[in-house]
């Protein structure tokens, strides 16, 4: 699973860095922007739920290639 943040979209809530700050991570402007795209299965779930919690609807989750959906 891969997760991405859409620069344009993000308006600094930070929601996704509270509730999964292993994956998301915030620049000097407040934006949020992820290092390494690729989430590791423990985390899978946090990315998850900090994706949904995006006021802006900023990021998008990628399904695993050869995934079932
Ligand atoms: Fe940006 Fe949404 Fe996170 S607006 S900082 S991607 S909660």
């Amino acid at each position: 699973m891969k997760v991405r943040v859409d620069r344009e979209k993000c308006q600094g809530h930070n929601r996704c860095y509270m509730i999964c700050p292993e994956v998301y991570q915030v620049d000097d402007e407040g934006y949020a922007y992820v290092s390494n795209g690729e989430v590791p299965q423990d985390l899978r779930e946090q990315a998850r739920r900090g994706a949904e919690a995006c006021p802006e609807n900023a990021i998008t989750v990628l399904a695993e290639a050869g995934a079932s959906r």
